[in-house]
């Protein structure tokens, strides 16, 4: 049993991706994660973001567990983690890994951008989460200032709308909603309603499984 969430940044696709998990019983995993880990890669190294070939010999051999959360998730890192997804053999180099962890026995809950449509297109069951960018800038603002990382929230709605841009944008396995996937706008919902809205739309699409 695969389930597949895509969507933009900070719609709260991850954390709707973590409770399902933990509620099928499944493993999971945060796909952009591994673009950060190479994004982060590429900044200690000192890497220009704009060097391809270095960006897809770093993600050839990335161990995204070699790295904690708290540096992956730091906004900087983001901002360099888009920048190399745009590289098409930097998604190569990553493609085998989720691919295995999708079809892995028993199944898998993964999360990203193009899980419906590129790395599970077969997958049980696929929600495409999404948010007006002004809602998810405030999200990402507060999660920010929480973490001690002080911006304005024009920063933050800024940087969203052009990560959004490059994310859609790009010509490979740019983010697209599936053919089959079910839409969830969380804008107006808080996130227990929100958490409520995809177990039911999840659990209608699996049936009895
Ligand atoms: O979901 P996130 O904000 O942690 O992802 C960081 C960046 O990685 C995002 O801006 C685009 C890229 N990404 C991707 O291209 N494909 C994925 N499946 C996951 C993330």
């Amino acid at each position: 049993m695969i389930i597949a969430i895509d969507g933009p940044a900070a719609s709260g696709k991850g954390t709707l991706a973590r409770r399902l998990a933990a509620h099928y019983g499944l493993p999971h995993l945060d796909t952009g994660l591994l673009y950060r880990a190479v994004g982060h890669a590429m900044l200690e190294a000192g890497l220009s973001l704009e060097d391809e070939a270095a960006a897809a010999r770093i993600a050839a051999r990335i161990d995204p567990a070699a790295y904690d959360e708290e540096t992956l998730k730091a906004g900087p890192v983001g901002e360099a983690a888009s920048r190399v997804a745009s590289v098409p053999e930097v998604r190569k180099a990553l493609l085998f890994l989720q691919k295995s962890f999708a079809h892995q026995p028993g199944g898998a809950v993964l999360d990203g951008r193009d899980i419906g449509t590129v790395i599970a297109p077969e997958a049980d069951a696929k929600l495409f989460v999404t948010a007006s960018a002004q809602a998810r800038a405030e999200r990402r603002w507060h999660e920010l200032l929480k973490r001690g990382e002080q911006l304005g929230l024009d920063d933050v709605l800024a940087d969203i709308r052009k990560r959004d841009a490059r994310d859609s944008g790009r010509s490979s396995a740019p983010l697209v909603q599936a053919a089959d996937a079910m839409l969830l706008d969380n804008t107006a919902l808080g996130v227990e309603e929100s958490w409520q809205q995809a177990l039911a739309l999840v659990a209608a699409r699996l049936g009895d499984r």
